[in-house]
């Protein structure tokens, strides 16, 4: 059924109504759909446009539609071409004339306008909430690791030593902007456009501040034809949504990194792995793999979504239609990811011996070698030129900066002394390191402190 047959005498192609309609996809928002019709009705008739009764009747009728499409009883067919025209025929049925009154004021424009902020709105809830679940499994793994060392790297090699609590506390940070990105996107797009109408506003006296506060918005947005054709919030949204993605795919490649064989640093959990059909030994970090290769399809709806709003002249073209599925899709894949990302975290055994003896490795503590130097009054410049032979000199050996004797120290200079060895220990050089930011134990617990009262608060 058409909500626009009237003008017209044939019937649509098939082809036509298959490339036109949304309703497969749409539907995913029926309730909010409902739940801003119930509003738009009840300012009509606070404005006096309908009757309480019709009111009364039209709001009951949406009720059990609701109730029927989220029971089961009622099946979404795709006849109609949007969830919008269902919903209203539906209704029709159900109720006859009072049915006819519901798009009184109102356009499909305004309308989905209006239905896709709903949706996103609550959407961004559940992610904000999804990533705090993530950060919770960071927090616990973080105050369990304070001490646990591990090699810091730079170009992916190793630079100086710091602990898991700290590695993992960058990514706690990340995912800090990313709530507090999707807070301020919420924020700005909090802005009913219903009452718009298809793009100049409409002859009714509608009272839109009332039916932005029933739908809990900060108000009414104030241009009509801004309000039928801005997609900006969902472009923010996907921007928002491919750098949480870009933040899980780093996360994802260093767990694959530190899962390899010549690492391992972690070992996955059987429930978050998985094996290969011929070699029996494997044991791969797909969820990971996975993570990171769905952040380009995130990326692709971005992309997308842009190109497809750069040419559009006001107000609005069906091109936007396109935006449902892309949000649809990054919405799905970025719950997902987040959902298993933190289950594979959360599970994750550490190899801390490993960690360690890693630590102690590839010269970690030349840096405090060279501070060590400068302690007893040698420019660092010189200090760096000093360290950087016996670097060498290590290298020929093939020992590690703390292996050599005394005497190899005395001989490249004769400042060493024997309290180079205290200097250069890995506790050492991991927990000298303790302004606000840094791995030591001191500053750790400063910022794990501040990590609990975030997560009571936020
Ligand atoms: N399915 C349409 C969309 O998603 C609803 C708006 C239709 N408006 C119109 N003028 N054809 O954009």
């Amino acid at each position: 059924m058409k909500l626009w047959g009237g003008r017209f005498i044939k019937e649509t192609n098939q082809l036509v109504h298959e490339f036109n309609q949304s309703i497969s996809f749409d539907q995913r928002f029926y309730k909010q759909d409902i739940e801003g019709s119930i509003a738009h009705v009840t300012m009509l008739a606070k404005q006096g446009i309908i009757t309480d009764e019709d009111r009364d009747t039209i709001i009951e009728g949406l009720k059990s539609i609701k109730d029927d499409i989220t029971n089961g009883k009622l099946l979404i067919d795709d006849q109609h071409e949007d969830i919008h025209s269902f919903v209203e025929a539906h209704l029709i049925n159900r109720i006859g004339d009072s049915g006819k009154k519901l798009h009184t004021g109102r356009s499909r424009n305004d309308q989905v306008a209006l239905d896709i902020k709903l949706y996103t709105r609550d959407e961004i809830d559940t992610i904000d909430g999804l990533i705090k679940n993530l950060q919770i499994e960071l927090y616990k793994i973080m105050q369990e690791n304070i001490d646990t060392f591990m090699p810091g790297f730079t170009h992916l090699q190793k630079a100086q030593p710091l602990t898991l609590a700290h590695h993992l506390g960058a990514y706690f940070e990340m995912l800090k902007r990313d709530r507090s990105r999707l807070m301020d996107i919420k924020k700005r797009m909090n802005l009913s456009p219903l009452g718009s109408g298809a793009l100049a506003g409409t002859t009714y006296p509608l009272d839109r501040s009332y039916s932005a506060q029933l739908l809990g918005f900060d108000g009414p947005t104030l241009n009509s034809m801004d309000s039928v054709s801005d997609r900006d919030y969902l472009i923010e949204l996907l921007s928002a949504l491919s750098t949480i993605m870009m933040h899980l795919s780093r996360f994802s490649e260093e767990i694959i990194i530190w899962n390899s064989n010549e690492y391992n640093f972690i070992e996955l959990d059987d429930a978050y792995s998985t094996g290969s059909s011929i070699m029996p030994q494997k044991k791969n970090p797909d969820i990971a793999e996975l993570v990171r290769g769905k952040t380009g399809r995130v990326y692709g709806s971005l992309i997308s979504l842009l190109t497809t709003m750069k040419g559009l002249p006001l107000a609005y073209n069906k091109d936007m239609q396109e935006d449902k599925e892309l949000t649809f899709d990054a919405i799905d894949t970025v719950k997902n990811c987040l959902i298993l990302f933190t289950g594979m975290i959360a599970t994750t055994r550490f190899n801390k011996i490993n960690m360690e003896e890693s630590a102690k490795k590839g010269f970690t503590n030349a840096t405090d070698a060279a501070d060590y130097l400068v302690n007893k009054g040698i420019p660092f410049r010189d200090a760096h030129s000093i360290i950087g032979q016996l670097v060498l000199y290590c290298i020929d050996q093939n020992k590690s900066i703390e292996e050599l004797s005394l005497e190899e120290f005395k001989q490249i200079s004769p400042i060493f002394d024997i309290d180079i060895y205290d200097a250069i220990s890995l506790n050492t050089c991991v927990q000298k390191r303790n302004t606000i930011g840094a791995p030591g134990k001191e500053a750790m617990a400063e910022v794990l402190e501040i990590y609990e009262k975030y997560l009571k608060e936020v």
